[in-house]
């Protein structure tokens, strides 16, 4: 019988771990410069969490269960909706605002692609009670920041206000339902299809001025030149005016915020539901159809849930697709070794020795592999050089009985006989150069 790997799924290896972790800590290190705390949810939860408004797309793409006592169960297919029930479950009585983040696996149950998965990583955040558009602001700061430590400079921040186009539908009372179907079609970024929608055979909307606003709306796309553009094509529409104020005080914050990598794209819609105020993807043109690397906005699913009406924000980042750029973009993808010293035992006799070096090491923090395969001497060296170390300790039984070891200087070849209780001082100085 042979076993393969579930459709959409992947096995990383050593070196690929290695980049990821990488990427990892320079997120965590962006993420907690702006104050935001780890936190961890878990992988399945109950399936009404994400029925309830997480939007029809991400209800087809639920990997969902019954488990043995009959209960509805999903694998998460994204965090903010967990955020939101663990806001209501434990943090309701903690000061605001609230920053956590989050890094963890989703599930959605797609067709597999290049940059699309069936098990992808998110790393996230959510603000929970600051005020708008203060909190979109500091948010699209941090989702800059990490895009400039990860020297994604290609990366462009399209943001729009949903409260725009909700103000028109309110306007001319458009249903929930309309409303929702046309904002798929909007997400999906399809122009063609979407005039088609509006203007085809069978309209979603029946109403010719509105048809004719969305769309000259959603192809507005460019810097905050096009602002008069949109002043211009709504200024009668008084339902709007609340949300394009917001918006145009948000392009304010963002230069104080120091944010320049930015595009006003009245065309992005989110394709989750849950989404109410200002709203912004990234997208890095090199990765073709798979760009949105990132997502996010303000939403309401707190009240949603039942809890008071307070307003959040938040991000996700698509950890492969960051991957797949940072791949596909950076010369500089070189992996560093992740092991500093080898200790090589020269015979059986010196193996005790040679293990409680290693663990000496170990316990200053120093990254050390040992012999623990009985190699023989010449294979020894060959290993620690695949390893890629940058000193092997070699273990001798004469040098032990003067109470010294040779290290062995990997890039230079050259060797030094070192007492046994100066070798941390050696290799620290050399290596850490303290
Ligand atoms: P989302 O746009 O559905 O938003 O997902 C965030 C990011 O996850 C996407 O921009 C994309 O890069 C990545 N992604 C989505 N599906 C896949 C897939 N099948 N394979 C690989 N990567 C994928 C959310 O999930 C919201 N919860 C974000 C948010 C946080 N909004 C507010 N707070």
């Amino acid at each position: 019988m042979e076993f393969t790997r579930p459709r959409g799924t992947r096995d990383f290896l050593f070196d690929e771990m290695e980049k990821r972790k990488e990427v990892e800590k320079v997120l965590r290190n962006t993420f907690e410069n702006y104050a935001y705390r780890e936190i961890k949810t878990p992988l399945f939860e109950d399936l009404k969490l994400f029925t309830t408004k997480s939007g029809e797309e991400i209800v087809d793409q639920l990997y969902n269960f019954k488990d043995k006592s009959d209960r509805e169960i999903t694998l998460r297919p994204e965090i903010t909706a967990p955020v939101a029930r663990l806001y209501l479950n434990e943090l309701q009585k903690v000061a605001k605002p609230i920053k956590l983040y989050y890094f963890g696996s989703c599930f959605r149950y797609e067709r597999p692609q290049k940059g699309r998965f069936r098990q992808f990583w998110q790393f996230g955040c959510e603000l929970i009670g600051a005020k708008s558009p203060e909190g979109e602001g500091e948010v699209i700061a941090l989702c800059n920041d990490s895009l400039n430590n990860l020297n994604l400079h290609s990366a462009d921040i399209h943001i729009n206000h949903l409260g725009i186009i909700r103000g028109l539908f309110k306007h001319f009372d458009i249903s929930q339902e309309t409303q929702r179907e046309l904002m798929v079609v909007i997400d999906k970024g399809d122009k063609e299809l979407l005039r088609n929608s509006l203007k085809g055979e069978n309209p979603i909307i029946e109403n010719d001025e509105l048809n004719g606003i969305l769309l000259k709306l959603i192809d507005i796309v460019g810097d905050k030149s096009v602002l008069s553009k949109i002043d211009e094509l709504l200024s009668k529409y008084d339902e709007t005016q609340d949300s394009l104020n917001e918006f145009k005080k948000l392009i304010d914050d963002l230069e104080s915020f120091n944010v320049k990598n930015y595009t006003l794209n009245l065309g992005v819609a989110r394709g989750l539901d849950y989404y109410t105020g200002i709203v912004f993807e990234v997208y890095i043109p090199e990765l073709g159809a798979q760009k949105q690397v990132c997502g996010g906005g303000s939403y309401s699913l707190i009240k949603i849930f039942g809890g008071e009406e307070i307003s959040s924000t938040g991000f996700a980042f698509g950890f492969d697709r960051l991957m797949n750029a940072i791949e596909e973009l950076n010369d500089n993808n070189e992996i560093k070794s992740s092991v500093d010293i080898y200790v090589a035992p020269f015979s059986n006799e010196t193996r005790s020795k040679s293990y409680e070096i290693a663990q000496t090491l170990r316990s200053e923090g120093i990254k050390t592999e040992i012999d623990l395969s009985r190699k023989k001497f010449k294979k020894l060296l060959n290993h620690a050089n695949n390893l890629n170390v940058k000193y092997v300790v070699l273990v001798g039984e004469d040098e032990l009985k003067n109470n010294q070891v040779t290290i062995k200087d990997m890039e230079s070849g050259e060797q030094e006989l070192v007492k046994l209780d100066e070798i941390i001082d050696y290799i620290k100085r050399n290596i850490y150069e303290y």
